[in-house]
């Protein structure tokens, strides 16, 4: 397998599936509608859906069921940036390589537009029920969906990052806001696939498992990318954490310890992900392959 050529191709599926269910820009509301669909076109890597796809996948998974939760589950994350990026936020004007959207489309547009989001990734998963009335998995995923985008979940995390700023953290306090903040919604993909997919109670709690740790490993990246990359190849402003004083991995542990950590974190994955006794090539490549990304 060419792992690049099966990432790039994998991609582009999930790029169609988006612009599927991304909402028709007209009405009074058009401006809304603009953007939200401004912010989930300019692109970033759909990890998420990626995720989702690759674990439905390992559990015998086939057919669309999937693609109303991958759709929602990429609104989701996407409207949480949008407001992640919000002046009362972590104040950032660029995105995935293009002006920020409460930059482009004003303040107000940009907290309405991740309120549209939110709402309509749940519009967009209740149409599973329409896609296969007779999948048992349908009401546990969107429990999920729920639970993990929510205060007990990426909500909760990032009410506890913005209340921590200029604060020093605990480490059991920062793995506390990393595994919400982005554990969650990484977890929540990954169970939706396998739920979906009908796998055993055990194994889903397995493959969350697996996901928290991708997750971690995944924010600890992110922390490390903040302080050494360039705009150009993140196409998100670096030393954000820095300039809103955040305590970060990198912060706490170094940039050296926090680049082993990745490594660790991601094999412990890789392991839990062997102990399902399924096979899923891509899946674990895509897992070695976050661990030394660029963006
Ligand atoms: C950015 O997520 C926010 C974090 C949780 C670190 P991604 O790095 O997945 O952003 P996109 O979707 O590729 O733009
Ligand atoms: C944000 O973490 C995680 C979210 C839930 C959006 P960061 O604030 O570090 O994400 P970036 O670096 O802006 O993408
Ligand atoms: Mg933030
Ligand atoms: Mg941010
Ligand atoms: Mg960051």
């Amino acid at each position: 397998m060419n792992f690049s050529e099966e990432l790039k191709k994998r991609t582009e599926e999930i790029e169609g599936i988006l612009e599927r269910y991304l909402p028709r820009e007209e009405g009074f509301q058009r401006t809304v509608l603009e953007a939200m669909n401004y912010s989930v076109r300019a692109g970033g890597k759909r990890l998420r859906p990626m995720l989702m796809a690759e674990s439905y996948r390992l559990f015998g998974g086939s057919g669309p069921v999937v693609e109303p939760f991958m759709a929602a589950m990429e609104m989701i994350h996407t409207y949480s940036l949008v407001h992640d990026d919000l002046p009362a936020m972590d104040n950032d004007e660029y995105r995935r390589g293009r002006k920020t959207t409460h930059v482009a489309y004003g303040e107000a547009m940009g907290i309405l537009a991740g309120d549209a989001l939110l709402n309509y990734a749940y519009e967009t998963a209740l149409t599973a029920f329409d896609t296969a009335p007779g999948n048992a998995g349908i009401p546990r995923a969107l429990k999920i969906l729920a639970r993990k985008a929510g205060i007990w979940g990426m909500v909760g995390g990032q009410s506890v990052d913005v209340e921590s700023e200029g604060q020093p953290l605990s480490r059991e306090k920062l793995d506390f806001i990393y595994s919400l903040k982005t554990g969650a919604l990484i977890e929540a993909s990954m169970m939706i696939g396998a739920v979906l997919a009908g796998a055993s109670e055990e194994d889903v709690q397995r493959i969350g498992q697996v996901a928290s740790d991708v997750g971690l490993a995944f924010q600890i990246q992110d922390d490390i990318l903040d302080v050494t990359s360039t705009v150009e190849v993140l196409g998100k402003p670096i030393h954000s954490d820095e300039k809103n004083n955040k305590t970060t991995y990198v912060t706490l542990e170094g940039l050296e310890k926090a680049s082993q950590d990745v490594e660790e974190i991601s094999a412990r994955a890789l392991r839990t992900l062997g102990s399902t006794g399924r096979e899923n090539t891509f899946l674990e490549e895509l897992i070695r392959y976050l661990i030394s990304r660029e963006k």
